[in-house]
């Protein structure tokens, strides 16, 4: 059988992480002839301790065959040793009456300790996912903290709008959602993302033939996805959890075990493809294959795609120069 792999998590307490853990631990993300050890790496605070205990009692209880082993940490220098895969989703999320600034300062400093230690300590093959927002800038201070891997290690989450996007098409056309391929979001994973069916096909025919009603497309279709964790908080009182946790599931069972030749939207530093700046961590199409992705290249963009792709940039830019002192 095959040797186990280290699979880090962090923020493994809070939500998503109990969405998350026991579908790693059952084989859905790495796969069912795949051991994993679980290094779970939680804040020192007394009580996040505390529940990521009680979360490790259930997933012993749980006796799943390819559960090797697991560590609860409260510092990253050993939670991330040796580990293969690193899924970043805890964060500090924007709290009442917090300033930008702030936010990125709090979340900078995160992102940079562990970046570091991801530096020293991971494997150097190490699949960096981050889920914790803001996904994109957290992914690139943790990738220029950690100059000693490689940059294409570094990927940011994109992959709950691509999943929210083919739902939504699916609906409009009434295709069902696994036949949809060649489905993009581009940028930042906020309500800037650019969300984009031009390319995509069900059973050979274009969807964007089938739905032909550019009104849907900018003015509802893009909303409803931009805005689609905005509308889950205010239906559930929490933020998308157990969905957050299906799409990291999706981008790292993808990435590890690849797409078959279909694509998928990973944020992943620019090498400078439609004109966006080298390293800014961009929503892409990409394929993946042997555990390495490759971005779609060569796609037309129209003036509709171009200003929307200027937009979610634009934003990235000013989040990026609001860490550029961290970097
Ligand atoms: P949560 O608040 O339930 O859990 C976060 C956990 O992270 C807490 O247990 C906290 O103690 C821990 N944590 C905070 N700082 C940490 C650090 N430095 N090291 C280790 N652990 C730390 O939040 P939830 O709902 O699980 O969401 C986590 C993050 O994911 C949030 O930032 C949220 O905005 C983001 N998110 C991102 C999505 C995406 O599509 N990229 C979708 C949904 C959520």
């Amino acid at each position: 059988s095959k040797k186990p792999v280290r699979v880090a998590v962090t923020g493994a307490a809070g939500q998503i992480g109990y969405a998350l853990l026991f579908r790693i631990a059952s084989g859905e993300m790495l796969g069912k002839d795949q051991p994993v050890i679980l290094q779970l790496l939680e804040i020192p605070d007394e009580k996040a301790q505390k529940a990521l205990k009680g979360v490790m009692m259930e997933l012993e209880d749980c006796a799943f065959p390819l559960l090797a082993g697991m560590e609860a940490h409260s510092d990253p220098m050993t939670a991330f040793k040796d580990t293969d895969y690193a899924l970043l989703v805890g964060s500090r999320p924007r709290g009442p009456g917090m300033e930008r600034a702030e936010l990125l300062s709090i979340n900078g400093a995160i992102f940079t300790a562990q970046g570091k230690a991801l530096d020293k300590v991971a494997s150097r093959n190490v699949k960096v996912l981050v889920v914790g927002n803001p996904a994109n800038t957290n992914a690139y201070i943790a990738m220029k903290s950690a100059p000693g891997l490689p940059r294409e290690n570094f990927t940011a989450m994109l992959r709950l709008d691509h999943n929210r996007a083919l739902s939504q098409v699916a609906a409009k056309t009434g295709v069902k959602v696994g036949d949809i391929e060649k489905l993009t979001v581009w940028g930042n994973h906020s309500p800037t993302m650019y969300a984009d069916y031009r390319f995509a096909t069900a059973n050979g025919k274009a969807i964007k033939d089938m739905i032909n009603d550019q009104e849907w497309n900018a003015n509802v279709f893009l909303p409803t996805v931009g805005k689609r964790g905005a509308a889950i908080i205010e239906a559930r009182g929490l933020s998308s959890a157990a969905s957050a946790a299906n799409a990291a599931i999706d981008h790292m069972r993808d990435w590890a075990l690849g797409s078959s030749g279909k694509w998928v939207t990973m944020g992943v530093p620019s090498n400078g493809e439609y004109g966006i700046p080298k390293d800014t961590m961009f929503g892409f199409p990409v394929t993946t294959e042997n555990g390495k992705y490759t971005i779609v290249k060569d796609l037309p963009i129209d003036a509709f795609s171009q200003e929307r792709i200027n937009k979610t940039l634009q934003e990235l830019k000013d989040e990026q120069a609001g860490v550029a002192h961290l970097v």
